[in-house]
C-alpha cells in the first residue's frame, strides 16, 4: 500500500493520509468462533490436550493495523455466579500477516454445568467532526452461553466450522474501513485506560447499511487446530509443574506461574491462509 499525504493548513498539525489498498475488499470482520451456544464435554483433567479453545477470527485483517485492536475474555460459572478464566489479547503490535488471523487462548472446564462466554473487544478510529480529528477508543460485546455436560460431544474446530450450525452473525461485528488515515498529535490524544492513544487512526466509514458480518464464512482447519496445540503445549512446558512429554533440556525455561495464569495458557495469536 502507499500512501497519499497531505498537511491540512487548515488543522494544525494535521496529516491526512490516503492509501491505495492494495486489496479491493474494506470490510474488516471480527467474530467469535468457538465456543458456539451447544454442549460439550468437560476437559479432562488428566489431559492436558483436552483445554478449551477460545477462539476469535479477523477477516480481512491486514485492515485493523490501525485499530490496535484488543480482546478481553472471561467466563461466567452459572452454578456459582462467579467468574474464572480472565484473558487479555493486546493486537497493537500485531503484523496481520496472515489470513484470517486467529486470536486465541486455552480454558479448563472440567465440571457440568452453564457458563457463559463474556467478551469484550477494543478498537480506535478517527473521530472526526469538521475539520477535528481526535481519536476515539470503543468497544463491543460478544457473549455465547454454553453447557458443559459428561457423554456431550468433544471439541472439535474442524467439525464446528464446516457445519454451520449454531453459527449466528450476532457473533461478528463488521467495519467498512476507508483509505483514509490521520496523524493525530499527542495533544489532541486522550486517554484511555492509562494508555496513551497512537498517533494513528483510521477513518471508519458510516454507510448505510453497515457491512453484515459472516462468522460462518471462518473455517478451521487441521494446519490451524494443529498449530493451537503446539502452542498449547509450548506454554504448559513453561509451567512449574510441566507435562510428561516436554523437550528435557528447557528446565531454565520453566516459569513460575500465579493461579490465574495457569487456568489461561497458551494466550496466542496466529494467522493461516485457509484454501
Ligand atoms: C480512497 O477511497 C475512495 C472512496 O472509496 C476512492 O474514491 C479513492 O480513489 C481512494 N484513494 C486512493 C488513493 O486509493
Ligand atoms: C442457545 O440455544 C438454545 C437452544 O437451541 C436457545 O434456546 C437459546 O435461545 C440460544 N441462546 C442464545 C443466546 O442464542
Ligand atoms: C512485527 O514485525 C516487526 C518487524 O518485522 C517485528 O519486529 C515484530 O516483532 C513483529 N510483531 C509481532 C507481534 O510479531
Ligand atoms: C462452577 O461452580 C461450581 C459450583 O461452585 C464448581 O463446582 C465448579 O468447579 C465451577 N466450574 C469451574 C469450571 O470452575
Ligand atoms: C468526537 O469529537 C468531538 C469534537 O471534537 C467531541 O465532542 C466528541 O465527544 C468526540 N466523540 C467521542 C465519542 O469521543
Ligand atoms: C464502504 O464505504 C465506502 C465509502 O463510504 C463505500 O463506497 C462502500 O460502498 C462501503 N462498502 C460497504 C461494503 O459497505
Ligand atoms: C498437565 O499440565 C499441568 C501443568 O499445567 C501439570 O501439572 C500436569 O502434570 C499435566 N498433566 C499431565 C497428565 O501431563
Amino acid at each position: 500500500m502507499y500512501l497519499v499525504c497531505r498537511a491540512l493548513w487548515s488543522l494544525v498539525g494535521l496529516f491526512a493520509c490516503f492509501g491505495a489498498t492494495v486489496n479491493a475488499a474494506n470490510v474488516l470482520e471480527i467474530d467469535l468462533i468457538f465456543p458456539r451456544n451447544d454442549t460439550y464435554a468437560p476437559t479432562d483433567r488428566s489431559n492436558n490436550a483436552s483445554w478449551f479453545p477460545i477462539v476469535f477470527a479477523i477477516q480481512n485483517a491486514e485492515l485493523a493495523r490501525h485499530l490496535k485492536l484488543s480482546f478481553d475474555t472471561h467466563m461466567w460459572n452459572y452454578s456459582n455466579m462467579d467468574t474464572f478464566g480472565f484473558a487479555d489479547h493486546d493486537l497493537t503490535d500485531a503484523n496481520y500477516t496472515n489470513e484470517p488471523y486467529f486470536v486465541y487462548h486455552h480454558l479448563k472446564i472440567d465440571t457440568e454445568g452453564s457458563y457463559s462466554l463474556l467478551s469484550k473487544v477494543f478498537w480506535q478510529k478517527c473521530n472526526k467532526t469538521g475539520d477535528q480529528v481526535s481519536i476515539d477508543r470503543t468497544s463491543t460485546n460478544f457473549g455465547v452461553d454454553l453447557t458443559i455436560k459428561k457423554g456431550a460431544q468433544g471439541v472439535d474446530l474442524v467439525a464446528t466450522t464446516a457445519e454451520k450450525k449454531t453459527c449466528s452473525t450476532k457473533d461478528g461485528i463488521a467495519f467498512n474501513v476507508t483509505n483514509e488515515t490521520y496523524e493525530v498529535p499527542p495533544s489532541k490524544n486522550s486517554y484511555y485506560r492509562s494508555h496513551l492513544l497512537d498517533g494513528t487512526c483510521v477513518v471508519l466509514a458510516t454507510t448505510s447499511p453497515t457491512p453484515t458480518a459472516n462468522p460462518c464464512k471462518v473455517k478451521v482447519g487441521t494446519a490451524v487446530v494443529a498449530s493451537m496445540s503446539a502452542s498449547l503445549h509450548a506454554r504448559l512446558c513453561k509451567d512449574l509443574y510441566p507435562p510428561a512429554d516436554c523437550p528435557k533440556d528447557d528446565a531454565v525455561q520453566k516459569l513460575a506461574v500465579t493461579g490465574v495464569a495457569s487456568f489461561v495458557v497458551a494466550l496466542g495469536a496466529i494467522g493461516f491462509l485457509l484454501a
